[in-house]
């Protein structure tokens, strides 16, 4: 007897249906200059913050490390791309060091050798058919311009259009898509609010704000350069790379649910909503709130800067994609009054945000792992900014053993990646995802101790070796096959044990 159809229909669909990328999905890896290049004074570079406070504070990097040799990837060019082949990726997003192209910070001199390296690394990515994708910004900022106040200096628009100019006019013929700063929260609340990244200071509730002013119009700038001077003979793509974790409230009360949707908005909103949304300028909650808590602890104007109408303008729109980094989630509540720290981010936002109860646990301290917040912040993305489209240009798991056998990292990009299909299917336009990192690096002030790379860096070894672990096989595993197989198990590896 032949099977209904409508039951062949219903055992289809009750198996559920494998959703996979299509095939102008695209994948990468990352990686950035301090992190893995070394060779810091060589061939004539400048001095970044990171060399800075590498040499003069060593105690702040956990490990006493610094990025003197790092992954030695300076003087590996050929080798490093031939894995990246082997990998099977469409793209390298890599970055440029400032103080390699201008040692002194400035445009008075451009140093060739500089110019000469990555000349070498994008032809050689491109005699491969590996797209590069460049990152002008992640975060070694030339020293000289450091000590003229870094980035709350608002002359540094300036010095960085510079910079993006030679960028442009020396790669442009052949880099398509530019990323202008990596995780502007990082680069100004961590930087110069709560001092967790060079060069370190602790100015909170100010310095990350008038760090955000100079970032944001240095962005806006330079896409306008591009579009003045370049978009119609390049034909390139100008965006910015904003971090977001999630974050969802932890009861349903009106004071967590303002919590969480604070802590999006201040996180964010503060770099995207003058980018991405249509009203510009930003989030009105920011401006509200840290008006209003200035004005309490006796500052004479509000401790966040304002744009002219003029500047909203050309902020507004001024990035072809948005870049994504995201690795994690939390859960928020409202910040007793008694717990807040008066001037501060913190309570400017108000939120308390912390490790959703049972969560695993990443090799760095703050990776809490839950594969549905990267579904979750898609989709906010998608409608609070009018479904842009998403580059992911970051996302990653850290352990600390370093293990070949990496089966925590499998799960995590098999379960994230997984999400990332069900926000296609919820309709969010992600085009494009990039796994941190290529090869264990530089973890800032966490030194060597945690690693996120693909590849097994051997840094006791002079000539830093590089050995795939199983998640470099299950990642080609998936960029080939296109769908998410739990059950791969390249050869010679341990099968991983169910969760
Ligand atoms: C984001 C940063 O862009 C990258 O430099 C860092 O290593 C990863 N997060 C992991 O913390």
């Amino acid at each position: 007897m032949k099977t209904p159809i409508v039951i062949l229909l219903l055992a289809y669909f009750c198996k559920g249906q494998q959703l996979s990328f299509d095939s102008n999905f695209r994948f990468g890896v990352a990686t950035a200059s301090y992190q893995v290049e070394g060779a810091w004074n060589i061939d004539g570079k400048g001095e970044s913050i990171w060399d800075h406070l590498t040499h003069t504070q060593s105690s702040y990097i956990v490990d006493g490390s610094n990025g003197d040799i790092a992954c030695d990837a300076y003087h590996k060019t050929a080798e490093d791309v031939q894995r990246l082949v082997d990998l099977g990726v469409d793209f390298y997003r890599f970055s440029i060091s400032w103080p390699r192209i201008f040692p002194s910070g400035h445009r008075n001199y451009i140093n060739q050798a500089g110019i000469d390296y990555y000349n070498g690394l994008i032809d050689e990515l491109l005699a491969h058919n590996i797209t590069p994708m460049v990152t002008m910004y992640h975060w070694d900022l030339p020293q000289s311009l450091q000590e003229i106040g870094g980035w709350p200096n608002p002359l540094l628009v300036n010095y960085f259009v510079d910079y993006a100019d030679v960028l442009f006019s020396s790669f442009g013929d052949r880099v398509k898509e530019w990323i202008t700063f990596n995780e502007p929260v990082q680069v100004c609340s961590d930087a110069y609010s709560t001092g967790g990244l060079a060069p370190a200071y602790t100015q909170d509730g100010i310095g990350g704000y008038l760090c955000s002013y100079t970032l944001l119009m240095a962005h806006a700038r330079t896409y306008e350069l591009y579009n003045n001077n370049y978009r119609d003979t390049q034909n390139g793509r100008v965006g910015i790379t904003l971090s977001a974790s999630w974050g969802y409230p932890a009861s349903n009360s009106d004071e967590d649910v303002e919590a969480a949707e604070n802590f999006l908005q201040f996180k964010v909103g503060w770099f995207a909503h003058p980018i991405f949304s249509s009203t510009g300028d930003f989030p009105t909650v920011m401006k509200e709130r840290i008006a209003q808590l200035s004005q309490e602890e006796g500052f004479p104007r509000s401790r966040l800067p304002s744009f002219t109408d003029e500047e909203v303008a050309l902020l507004k729109g001024s990035s072809d994609f948005f870049g994504l980094n995201h690795y994690t989630t939390n859960e928020c509540s409202v910040l007793p009054e008694e717990d807040a720290i008066r001037p501060s981010q913190q309570a400017d936002h108000g939120a308390l945000c912390v490790q959703p109860p049972g969560t695993e646990v990443g090799g760095s301290d703050w990776l809490y792992v839950v594969p549905e917040g990267i579904r979750n912040l898609l989709n906010w993305i998608r409608t609070e900014y009018d479904n842009p489209e998403v580059m992911i240009t970051e996302n990653g798991f850290s352990d600390r053993d370093g293990d070949l056998n990496d089966c925590r990292r499998i799960n995590y990009f098999n379960e994230y990646l997984q999400n990332v299909l069900e926000a296609i299917e919820d309709g969010c336009n992600v085009t494009t995802y990039t796994a941190w990192s290529f090869m264990d690096n530089f973890e800032w002030m966490k030194g060597y101790s945690e690693k996120f790379g693909l590849y097994y860096v051997d840094f006791n070894d002079d000539d830093r070796p590089r050995t795939p672990k199983m998640s470099a096989y299950v990642f080609k595993n998936i960029i080939q096959t296109r769908v998410i197989d739990t059950t791969y198990t390249p050869d010679g590896f341990e099968v991983c044990a169910a969760e």
